[in-house]
């Protein structure tokens, strides 16, 4: 497991919460998943210029001062561009190699299906989610979690919550016995960070079911 999890950011965090299951099945079958292959191959042959997250933050960033080497969301058919063509073929810096040769079809449509989550800060955050609270909280977020039965008050159902973006990154980071409610919420501040924190609560803004 701790080999994989230095193998790809996003799609090993999914991984880990399926093996919870214990299921060699769901562990390849996750395993085969475009988005996880993909960010193999943006580890291998991205991640020097482009940063683990696809923010710029990277070792050979600094080389290219001119560019800014955060990758923006944007369409598959630009990704597909600047990836097989290199950043000239779109007005952008040489330094943007083409891939085409490189890396197959097949890895080129990976690491486009990667990109689209790795510049989503709601779909980051489900894989925090998914990677971090699913245990008490649930898959569905319903509170309906595995371990939910030890905890009274139990997890919050977050598909129902009443509560404000600023109240959530509040007791997300913090943790439930600062917020004067149950400990068993756990601080996360010193796990997650800021922007980690964002995103599960930008992904807690997509899940909110109103009745
Ligand atoms: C040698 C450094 C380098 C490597 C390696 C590299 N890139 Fe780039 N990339 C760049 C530069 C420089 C730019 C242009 C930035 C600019 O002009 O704004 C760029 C731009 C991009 C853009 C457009 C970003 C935007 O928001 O417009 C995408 C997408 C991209 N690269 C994907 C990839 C992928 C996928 C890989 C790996 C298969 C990769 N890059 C590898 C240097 C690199
Ligand atoms: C060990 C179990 C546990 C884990 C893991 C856990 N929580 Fe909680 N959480 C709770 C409990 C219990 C409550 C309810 C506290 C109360 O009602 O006093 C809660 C409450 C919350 C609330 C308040 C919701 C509301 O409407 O009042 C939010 C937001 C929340 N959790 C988010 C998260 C996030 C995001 C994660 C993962 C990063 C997470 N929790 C992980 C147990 C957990």
């Amino acid at each position: 497991m701790s080999l994989m999890v230095t193998l790809c950011l996003f799609g090993v965090t999914l991984l880990s919460a399926v093996s919870q299951a214990d299921s060699r099945k769901a562990v390849k079958e996750e395993l085969s998943k475009p988005v996880i292959r993909g960010g193999i191959v943006f580890k291998n042959y991205c991640k020097l210029c482009h940063g683990e997250r696809a923010d710029g933050i990277a070792r050979a960033a600094k080389l290219y001062g001119v560019a800014n080497l955060t990758i923006k969301a944007a369409d598959n058919d630009y990704y597909f561009k600047i990836i097989r063509d290199g950043g000239v073929a779109v007005g952008k810096s040489e330094f943007m190699p083409p891939w085409e040769g490189e890396l197959s079809e097949e890895q080129i449509r990976d690491v486009v299906a990667y990109l689209q989550i790795a510049t989503d800060s709601k779909r980051r955050g489900e894989v925090v989610f998914k990677t971090n609270c699913i245990l008490c909280h649930g898959l569905m977020a319903d509170g309906k979690g595995r371990a939910a039965r030890m905890y009274d008050p139990p997890p919050a159902n977050l598909t129902k919550s009443d509560k404000n973006d600023d109240y959530k990154r509040m007791i997300i980071s913090r943790g439930g016995a600062a917020m004067g409610r149950s400990e068993f919420m756990p601080v996360w501040g010193d796990q997650l960070s800021a922007q980690e924190i964002e995103d599960v609560v930008a992904y807690l803004r997509t899940i909110l079911v109103h009745n």
